[in-house]
């Protein structure tokens, strides 16, 4: 759908995970739809228009730091999409501990300070607020060699659940969105590492994921960028503490 100009004039939101991938999707969309666009990410956010934040969105005063820029240069903050994520192809009995802390720590703890920081400035403004959290499919069930991903996303749309029920006397919602197989930089890292397990080149392994899609391709960034813009519309203002996946049928949840 061609997104609609106005659909989001005069609304602040901040992404995490801007740089690439899907969180470059949100915010191409949101600038699209005329909303005040804050970008968060290690690197900058390779975008004219856009208020660039860098640093480490698992990291307390950081986040904290990108949530307070956003409120004093945007007039506030309507929209949070927690959308930073990592990933890494190990089986459980191969995995240091030190892998494990480092996926779990960044995938987890920068949902939770996100969310904190973005629930207390919606709280303090008074005008409500839309939380939207990054999942995974692999968060719904175990795949093998991801299982600090797959627990990560788990706890994610776990951890959504309470907050909706916590910040809906503030009119404050949150949600999580529920990927399948994307096409983003992060599929580089994630063929490479399969590729290594199965013995097989890297283009092979995105040809077995890409058949394991009904829907016969992947998705693109804008295929996730569509749905949280409209769960950050009035049109979804029941919507709280769901977990929607876009998968092209492939996880039938
Ligand atoms: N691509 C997929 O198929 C897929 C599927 C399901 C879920 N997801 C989730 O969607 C989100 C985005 O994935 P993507 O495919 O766009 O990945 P990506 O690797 O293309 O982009 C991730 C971005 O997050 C940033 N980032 C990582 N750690 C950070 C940190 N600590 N602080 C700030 N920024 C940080 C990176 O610099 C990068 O710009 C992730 O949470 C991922 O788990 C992706």
């Amino acid at each position: 759908m061609t997104p609609d100009p106005k659909r989001h004039a005069g609304k602040s939101i901040l992404v995490t995970g801007s740089a690439s991938g899907i969180g470059l999707g949100i915010v191409d969309r949101f600038l699209a739809e005329g909303a005040r666009v804050a970008g968060f990410d290690l690197n900058p956010t390779p975008r004219d228009g856009v208020l660039s934040i860098t640093g480490n969105a698992a990291h307390e005063p950081d986040m904290d730091q990108a949530v307070a820029e956003t409120v004093a240069r945007h007039g506030g903050l309507d929209v949070m999409v927690c959308n930073a994520g990592v990933i890494a192809v190990t089986p459980v009995t191969e995995m240091s501990f030190a892998e494990w802390k480092r996926v779990m720590d960044i995938n987890i703890d920068s949902v939770f300070l996100g969310s904190r920081a973005a629930a207390r400035a919606m709280i303090a403004q008074g005008r409500g607020g839309v939380i939207v959290n990054a999942a995974s499919g692999a968060g719904r069930r175990g795949v093998p060699n991801l299982a600090h991903y797959c627990a990560s996303k788990a706890a994610i749309i776990n951890f959504t659940q309470t907050l909706a029920i916590e910040l809906a006397p503030h009119g404050i919602r949150a949600n999580t969105y529920v990927p399948g197989h994307i096409e983003t930089p992060f599929w580089g890292g994630i063929a490479d590492g399969f590729a290594k397990r199965w013995g097989k080149e890297p283009e092979e392994v995105i040809a077995a994921f890409r058949a394991s899609v009904p829907w016969g391709r992947f998705g693109t960034p804008d295929d996730v960028a569509a749905t949280v813009s409209w769960l950050a519309t009035d049109d979804a203002e029941y919507m709280s503490g769901q977990a929607l996946a876009m998968n092209g049928a492939e996880f039938p949840y």
